[in-house]
C-alpha cells in the first residue's frame, strides 16, 4: 500500500481529526483487523478439535480474541472515529504466502506465529515514548492474555504432532511460518514507516 492510498483510507475518516489522530486511528485499525483475523483461526480450529479440553479452551481463546478487537474498536470511537477496513494487513499478507492451512496441526502452527508476533508488536508499542494513556490500558490487556494463548496452542499441537508419529512436524511448521512471517513484517514495517508521514 501506498502513502496515497493511506490517504484514501483515512478520508473514510470525520473531517477536522488532527494528522496524529487520524495515524493513531489506521494503526488501531490494523491491530483490530489482526485480532478479527486470529480469531477466525480459532473459530475454524474449533470446528476441527472436537475433543472437550480443546472445545473449553477454544471457547476461552476466542472469547478473548473478540474483545481483543472490540478494545481496539472502542478506543478508535473514543477518538472521534470508526474502524478503518484493512484488506492488506499482517494476517492476509501471511495467508497469501502460507496458503490455507488444512490440518489441525498447522493451524495451530500458524497460530502461534501470528500470536507472537502480536505479543511482540503489543510489547514494542508500550515500550514507545508519549503513547497516551487509555492506549497502554488497552495495550497492556490484550498483551496479558497472550501468554496462556501461545502456550496451550503450542502444547497442543506437540501433542497431535507426536500422537500422528511426527514428533519433529510442529517445529519445521513453526520455522517455514516464521520465516514468512518475518518477510511479511519488513513490509508492515516499511508500511508504518510511511504512516508516520502519511496522514
Ligand atoms: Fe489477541
Ligand atoms: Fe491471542
Amino acid at each position: 500500500m501506498s502513502a496515497s492510498s493511506l490517504h484514501a483510507l483515512a478520508a473514510a475518516l470525520p473531517e477536522g481529526l488532527e494528522p496524529a489522530i487520524v495515524r493513531e486511528i489506521l494503526i488501531y485499525s490494523y491491530y483490530r483487523d489482526a485480532e478479527l483475523r486470529g480469531s477466525n483461526l480459532i473459530y475454524r480450529l474449533l470446528r476441527i478439535l472436537p475433543d472437550p479440553e480443546s472445545q473449553t479452551l477454544l471457547s476461552e481463546h476466542l472469547a478473548d480474541e473478540t474483545r481483543h478487537a472490540w478494545l481496539w474498536t472502542e478506543r478508535i470511537r473514543e477518538l472521534g472515529g470508526a474502524p478503518l477496513p484493512i484488506v492488506d494487513g499482517y494476517q492476509v499478507r501471511i495467508g497469501r504466502r502460507a496458503g490455507v492451512p488444512r490440518s489441525p496441526v498447522e493451524l495451530l502452527a500458524l497460530t502461534v506465529v501470528v500470536e507472537q508476533r502480536a505479543l511482540r508488536r503489543y510489547q514494542e508499542h508500550l515500550k514507545r515514548r508519549d503513547v497516551p494513556e487509555r492506549t497502554l490500558e488497552v495495550l497492556r490487556s490484550v498483551t496479558k492474555d497472550e501468554g496462556w494463548h501461545i502456550d496451550w496452542v503450542r502444547k497442543k499441537a506437540r501433542e497431535l504432532a507426536a500422537d500422528a508419529g511426527e514428533p519433529e512436524r510442529f517445529d519445521e511448521l513453526l520455522e517455514k511460518y516464521r520465516g514468512i512471517d518475518r518477510e511479511v513484517m519488513a513490509e508492515i514495517e516499511d508500511l508504518e514507516r510511511q504512516l508516520a508521514t502519511a496522514a
